[in-house]
């Protein structure tokens, strides 16, 4: 009875074992059990295929010599003492994992001494624990092949660089005809070239309309790269702010008569200095003045608020126009992108907003926009005095009717 009870015992651990022996080899991440001598004493599955070498081979052996190292193999030193070990990424952290009974987590490493005449550089993220074993100390090295994926991460961000510098140069090398095709225009325009019938009249200011809109939209592409890249060079100084919003109210002036909007200018008597990028602001300003005047019929009214409030720049664009649907609101900042307004399509290329977004979340402020359709929209921008003292903000938050960006 004694006796069946114990092979019962026997059967019950040896199943145990097998089961976790199966679960060990199953799992796709390299494990290695490692004494203090350095000699591994068991792998899984995902290590034998790493190295391609039979179990024995690898058990009871040398780390270094088993990983091919090459200063164990040319330099016939034993692993961990050759004058190289003391850089070695594996070595390094698996002794101090010995002293210091700490783990390691996502050391990341290429094997640059490693698999020593394999052509290319694999690279790892390796984890360590430190466990005891029936009273003996072993390092479980758990070494992550992300060779793969470190190539494409880096693939693809030559591809985006190649992708942002085809972009520029077009835009650049677009840029200079342009400019030449403009002034031919003008000078043909203003009669220099001989008299101008009305119909030829007609038909040039039709072109240089269609000329000025595509050197607008190439600099905003070429601003939102440079912008986006981080490339784009920022000059904040201390600006006197009523005068920055009166120069952008100037600005659209015009652009508000020909659409038959009124724009007003409110500002406070003590607005006073602020640190900015006075252009940038002035760039961001004529943004939001452009669209709240072309998105307002005519007789509408648009106003240009700004106010002081304790460390803080206030600025609101408000107008009485289109407004836009409430889903759309978390969407307008993202590059390209335009309310859709079947029988109303309002000329444009969708990137003045998130032109607007980059440059105030430069200067560590933030944007929020509230809008009812049919009514109108308020778009109010804070900027900190001293941008120093805040982080920029980037989240969007969907509350009812607001948008949130910075
Ligand atoms: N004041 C506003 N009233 C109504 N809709 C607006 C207003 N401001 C922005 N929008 C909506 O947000 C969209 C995105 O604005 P954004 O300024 O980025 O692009 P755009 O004005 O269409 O083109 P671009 O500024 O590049 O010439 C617009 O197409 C418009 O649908
Ligand atoms: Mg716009």
């Amino acid at each position: 009875m004694v006796e069946n009870h114990n092979f019962l015992e026997e059967d019950l651990i040896d199943r145990k074992h097998k089961n976790i022996e199966a679960i060990f080899d199953a799992i796709p991440i390299g494990l290695l059990l490692i004494d203090e001598t350095l000699t591994i004493s068991r792998v899984n599955n995902a290590i034998h295929k790493l190295l391609k070498k039979d179990y024995s081979e690898i058990i009871n052996k040398n780390i270094g010599e088993v990983f091919n190292c090459s200063t164990t193999t040319t330099e016939r030193t034993k692993c961990g003492f050759g004058h190289k070990c003391r850089n070695c990424p594996l070595i390094k952290n698996i002794k101090k994992v010995f002293k210091t009974s700490q783990s390691v987590h996502e050391f990341e490493f290429q094997s640059d001494t490693y698999f020593f005449g394999n052509p290319t550089k694999l690279c790892f993220l390796m984890n360590i624990e430190p466990v005891i074993i029936e009273d003996k100390r072993y390092a479980v090295v758990c070494l992550d092949d992300i060779t793969e994926k470190k190539f494409a991460a880096e693939k693809l961000i030559e591809t985006m660089e190649l992708k942002t510098q085809f972009v520029s140069t077009v835009s650049h090398e677009l840029r200079t005809p342009l400019t030449a095709i403009k002034e031919g225009i003008n000078i043909v325009l203003d009669g220099m070239a001989g008299r101008v019938k009305k119909k030829q009249k007609k038909f040039l200011e039709l072109a240089k309309r269609n000329v000025d809109r595509l050197s607008m939209l190439i600099n905003d592409v070429l601003d939102f790269q440079k912008l986006e890249s981080g490339r784009m060079k920022f000059d904040p100084a201390l600006n006197n702010v009523s005068q920055i919003v009166r120069e952008a109210a100037d600005t659209m002036k015009l652009f508000a008569d020909k659409h038959k909007v009124k724009l007003s200018v409110s500002l406070a008597a003590d607005i006073g200095e602020a640190m900015l990028d006075r252009n940038h602001i002035i760039q961001v300003l004529t943004n939001l003045l452009s669209n709240a005047i072309k998105f307002t019929p005519e007789k509408g009214k648009v106003l240009l608020e700004a106010v002081r409030q304790n460390d803080e720049i206030v600025i609101t664009v408000s107008d009485t126009g289109m407004g836009m649907p409430k889903d759309d609101l978390p969407k307008i900042f993202e590059r390209f992108y335009r309310v859709r307004r079947p029988g109303k399509e309002i000329a444009g290329t969708g990137l003045g907003l998130p032109i607007v977004a980059q440059i105030i979340n430069q200067h560590s402020g933030r944007i929020i926009v509230d809008s009812k359709l049919n009514k109108g929209t308020t778009f109010t921008v804070y900027l900190p005095v001293s941008p120093e003292k805040n982080e920029p903000d980037i989240s969007v938050d969907q509350t009812i009717e607001n948008a949130f960006i910075g």
